[in-house]
């Protein structure tokens, strides 16, 4: 076995963002590395994910998962190799994904390792399109939205890891139209062109409302939420009586420094009946097993496409994460560290 590294980088959480994040809010810096404890094992990570949800977790409040601690390692989805192993049925060599990225070296307690196959997929895979958000938009699709053939769906956020598979999967599924909105005209151009969807639009054009209603004169069944604000309030007023939402994220407003406004028409939702309802992913492991089926059938087949955008460094992780934000990533946004 060849010597274990001494020192690691990592990035530290130094102080919390107001509004947009800065780049004097995060600082990389070295850690000790040792050798794995018992029941535990040293992973060398090859890619780490950035999420939305993280921007949350820069501000101190109670919230579904934990604030990050200032001066202390931030975490999140990551895909590495294993090191050095002091747990049984881990060895040297093996894939894992684990929760502490934002790191090159991980020392992860084994139950909370899970091997993955790079043969089936590439590693990268694991924390998009087969991972955390390929599952939250098969259950927000399928269980919080109850979808069924013949609905017509809307997607915000399509481009992006989870809003791509959403509209896919409801097209896989036998949806009558499949509409999606993006921040690009390039991102348009990809929904309708590999995508499939029946028709999108760029929301920085001209009124969601507006364009919403020309690409969806039938009005939608469904609509998956990713950013709340100008699209939900456009999504309500298209919605046909008994439609459903999945509120999956609000992404509009996650720099925001002052409350944003409600839907100025919640109204609607008594006389068309309808149902909004939150999405937290982490409720729906149980459909673990029937997602991967699904999902390695379908990228077999060809039926399911996806994109990542990666990032290469460590040293770039910021950049990476606000430019998640802004909108710079088409599919799951990665930092790896594979070169
Ligand atoms: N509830 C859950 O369990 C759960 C789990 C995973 C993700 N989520 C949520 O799902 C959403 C998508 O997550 P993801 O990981 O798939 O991220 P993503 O869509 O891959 O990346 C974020 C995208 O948001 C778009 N965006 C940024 N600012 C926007 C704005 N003001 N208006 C409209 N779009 C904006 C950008 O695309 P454009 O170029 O199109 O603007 C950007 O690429 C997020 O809201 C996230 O918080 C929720």
């Amino acid at each position: 076995m060849s010597a274990l590294p001494t020192s690691s980088r990592e990035w530290h959480l130094v102080a919390r963002p107001h509004g947009w994040p800065a780049a004097t809010d995060f600082a990389l810096r070295e850690a000790p590395v040792t050798a794995p404890g018992e029941g535990r094992v040293l992973v060398r990570n090859l890619h780490f994910s950035v999420d939305p949800y993280m921007r949350g977790r820069m501000n101190d409040v109670k919230s579904y998962t934990p604030p990050f601690k200032l001066d202390h390692p931030m975490d999140g989805g990551a895909v590495g190799e294993v090191v050095a192993s002091n747990a049984e049925g881990f060895a040297v060599g093996d894939h894992v994904l684990h929760g502490l990225g934002w790191r090159e070296y991980a020392d992860v307690p084994a139950k909370h390792a899970v091997k993955v196959d790079g043969s089936i997929a590439p590693l990268s895979s694991y924390l998009g399109v087969l991972g955390m958000p390929g599952l939250t938009a098969y259950a927000g699709l399928f269980e919080v939205a109850s979808f069924k053939e013949g609905d017509a769906v809307f997607v915000s956020g399509a481009a992006g890891a989870v809003g791509s598979q959403v509209g896919q999967m409801a097209k896989i599924k036998g949806a009558s139209r499949v509409i999606g909105s993006a921040g690009s005209d390039e991102k348009v151009k990809l929904l309708v062109e590999e995508y499939g969807f029946d028709a999108a639009f760029n929301y920085k054009n001209g009124p969601v409302r507006e364009q919403l209603a020309e690409a969806a004169p039938d009005g939608i069944d469904v609509y998956f939420d990713n950013v709340g604000g100008e699209h939900l309030e456009a999504a309500i007023s298209a919605l046909n009586v008994h439609g459903r939402a999945t509120i999956c994220g609000m992404i509009a407003q996650y720099n925001a420094t002052e409350p944003a406004p409600g839907p100025r028409n919640l109204a609607l939702v008594i006389g068309k009946r309808l149902r909004l309802q939150g999405i937290l992913v982490g409720d729906h492991a149980a459909l673990q097993p029937q997602f991967v089926q699904d999902v390695a059938g379908w990228l077999a087949s060809g039926e399911l496409k996806y994109n990542e955008t990666k990032v290469q460094g460590i040293e770039h992780a910021y950049d990476a994460f606000v430019g998640l934000l802004r909108g710079e990533n088409t599919g799951k946004m990665i930092v790896s560290l594979d070169a």
